[in-house]
């Protein structure tokens, strides 16, 4: 045993040390091993709490590491022990063992050698797996690429999502979209390097989109039934800044289970009768053309005038498959408008609502364009003081308070969905959950796609929700239901 091994090291050290490259890659790694296990220690028990550590080990001290391993054996291979640079050759070696009393030393260095192949294998594995599951994480997509990821972050920490990492969505389960999502993200790293990514991001993403697939490892809406009560609380632009709300009931519906029919909202993602669309525009807001297949039979939809004869199957553009994403594109970024904002700000009372006028004063100072998120900042606290000033002088003289904590909802609206950085206005990305400006549910349901036989897509209010109050000040209706949880002894 004791000649094999040290036939072994001799072999290793010789090829080693007669190449430079080999030499250099020995010393490499030999330095970082210590260091990287240091550092793959501390991250394993959550010492350092900070996000670039995790880039540190995995993204530059392992591939590094990584790469002295294989300098060392180019090295080898090159050289052939051809190069010869004279230092700490085997003959050194054994001429330095030779001499009496050293015997001992040589089984020391057998120990020796055996123990740093073993770490050094233990540490490529630990590096390997450790690096790995850093890449999948939250921190990894978000804080890594800080300005890049900025707004998707900051969106995702305030959904119903922000419990569940990124890649629960962005990368499925099967392992093909595992290695497109490493790629893709090897891409990705490279152009923010070069600083070549768009400013913003297109929607829709053209990589790592969820696919519906991914949406059902957690949600069944075939198993969805009923209606649901949607209440949207507003503020109007009038110096009492009057709360109204509109009561909405949704019908949610199903995709059909056990039995029970498709039904309502949820009808899109029955497989027994699939929905496809072509559009002709990148945002997939244009739809040329809607197919249904239901059972043999396909209905055709076009969008023409009910008189005009339905086009021929058209060929421009691009078909999909309806799926979750084409209504809920918006299920965890949901970027609000200058309205919205503002309203949720208010009915938290982050926004004091008893501040005059502050909905429609609050509205002029977010909506212009600013350069930077600092500009944007001074300027909504300029514009707000400058005008209290002028018209409540007696109330913010009195009590700055209200003034300062009115501000600082505002920027905080303004911030949270702006991104100056990455050219994201108010209103860049279209959520397709509702119907704003025409597009969402009314890209199809516009009343101006027909089938061959003149019937339109519907655009019947009340097929999708009925409305029990628009913007009213306390509605009859709420007033009904809370009367009656009141009486059953519910708050
Ligand atoms: C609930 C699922 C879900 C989670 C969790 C999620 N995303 Fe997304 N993400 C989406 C969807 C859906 C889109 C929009 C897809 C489209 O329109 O093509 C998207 C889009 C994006 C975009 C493109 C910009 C945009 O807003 O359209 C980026 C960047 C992004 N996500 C990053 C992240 C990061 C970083 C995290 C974790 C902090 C994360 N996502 C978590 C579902 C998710
Ligand atoms: C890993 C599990 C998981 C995945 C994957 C997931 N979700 Fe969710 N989703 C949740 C949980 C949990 C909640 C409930 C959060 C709550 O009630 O606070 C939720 C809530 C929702 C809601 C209700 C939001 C609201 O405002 O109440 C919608 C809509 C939704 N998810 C859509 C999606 C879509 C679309 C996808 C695919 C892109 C998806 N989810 C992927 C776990 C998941
Ligand atoms: C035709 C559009 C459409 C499609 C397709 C669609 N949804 Fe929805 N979904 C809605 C609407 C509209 C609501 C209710 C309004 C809202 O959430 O803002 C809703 C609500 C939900 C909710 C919340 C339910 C609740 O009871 O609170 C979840 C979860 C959800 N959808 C998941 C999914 C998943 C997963 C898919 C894909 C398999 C899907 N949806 C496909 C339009 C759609
Ligand atoms: C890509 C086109 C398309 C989009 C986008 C779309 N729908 Fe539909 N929807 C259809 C078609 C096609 C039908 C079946 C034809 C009909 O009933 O008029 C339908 C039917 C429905 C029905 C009736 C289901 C039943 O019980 O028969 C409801 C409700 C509905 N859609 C709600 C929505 C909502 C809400 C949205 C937006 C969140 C939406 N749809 C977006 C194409 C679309
Ligand atoms: C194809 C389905 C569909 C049709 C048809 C439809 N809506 Fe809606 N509507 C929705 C959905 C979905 C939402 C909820 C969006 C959300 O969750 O923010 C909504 C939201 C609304 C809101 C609340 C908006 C807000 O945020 O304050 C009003 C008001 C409204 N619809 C009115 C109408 C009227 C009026 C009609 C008839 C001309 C109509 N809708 C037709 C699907 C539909």
């Amino acid at each position: 045993m004791g000649k094999t091994s040290a036939f072994f090291i001799k072999t290793a050290v010789n090829l080693i040390s007669r190449s430079k490259l080999s030499v250099l890659g020995g010393v490499m790694t030999s330095v970082l091993a210590p260091v990287l296990l240091i550092c793959v220690v501390l991250d394993i028990r959550g010492t350092v709490d900070n996000p670039y550590f995790g880039f540190l080990i995995y993204l530059i001290l392992g591939p590094l590491f990584v790469l002295g391993l294989t300098l060392l054996i180019i090295g080898v291979f090159i050289s052939r022990g051809k190069e010869d640079i004279g230092l700490f050759t085997f003959e050194y070696i054994e001429e330095q063992l030779a001499r009496p009393g050293r015997y001992t030393r040589i089984r020391r260095h057998i120990l020796l050698s055996l123990f740093f192949t073993l770490t050094t294998l233990l540490l490529v594995i630990l590096v390997s797996y450790t690096g790995f599951h850093y890449t999948e994480s939250t921190s990894f997509c978000s804080q890594t690429c800080h300005q890049v990821m900025g707004p998707a972050y900051a969106t995702y920490e305030h959904s119903p999502h922000s419990r569940i990492s990124c890649v629960q969505c962005h990368i499925g389960k099967q392992s093909q979209w595992l290695t497109k999502a490493k790629f893709s993200g090897v891409k990705q790293i490279f152009a923010v390097l070069f600083n070549t990514y768009p400013r913003p991001i297109p929607q829709p993403i053209t990589s790592l989109r969820p696919v519906r697939e991914t949406c059902e490892e957690c949600h069944r809406p075939e198993m969805f039934h009923g209606d649901k009560l949607y209440i949207k609380d507003r503020f109007l632009p009038d110096e009492h800044n009057t709360h109204v709300q509109t009561a909405l009931l949704m019908k949610i519906g199903s995709g059909g289970y056990l039995g029970r029919k498709a039904h309502g909202i949820h009808w899109h993602v029955s497989e027994d009768h699939p929905v496809f669309y072509r559009y002709t525009d990148q945002a997939q807001e244009d739809v040329s053309q809607v197919w249904l297949q239901d059972g043999g039979q396909e209905i055709r939809f076009s969008k023409t005038s009910p008189t005009a004869k339905p086009a021929a199957p058209s060929v421009a553009g691009t078909v999909r498959k309806m799926d979750c994403m084409d209504c809920h594109n918006r299920p965890t970024h949901v970027f609000l408008s200058a309205d919205e904002a503002l309203d949720e700000k208010l009915v938290t009372g982050i926004i004091p609502s008893e501040l005059p006028f502050i909905k429609r004063q609050g509205l002029q100072t977010i909506t212009p364009h600013y350069d930077s998120a600092d500009q944007a900042l001074q300027e909504i606290s300029r514009g707000l003081k400058e005008w209290y000033l002028a018209n409540y002088p007696d109330l913010v003289n009195h009590d700055k308070t209200l003034l300062d904590k009115a501000i600082a909802g505002v920027q905080q609206a303004y911030m949270e969905n702006v991104f100056p950085a990455m050219h994201i206005n108010w209103d860049t990305y279209t959520d397709f959950i509702g119907h704003k400006n025409g597009s969402g549910c009314f890209r199809c349901h516009d009343g101006q796609h027909f089938s061959e036989n003149g019937q339109a897509i519907s655009n019947a209010c009340d097929i999708c929700h009925v409305i029990l109050a628009e913007n009213e000040p306390s509605p009859d209706v709420l007033g009904l239901l809370q009367k009656t949880l009141q009486h059953q002894g519910q708050p």
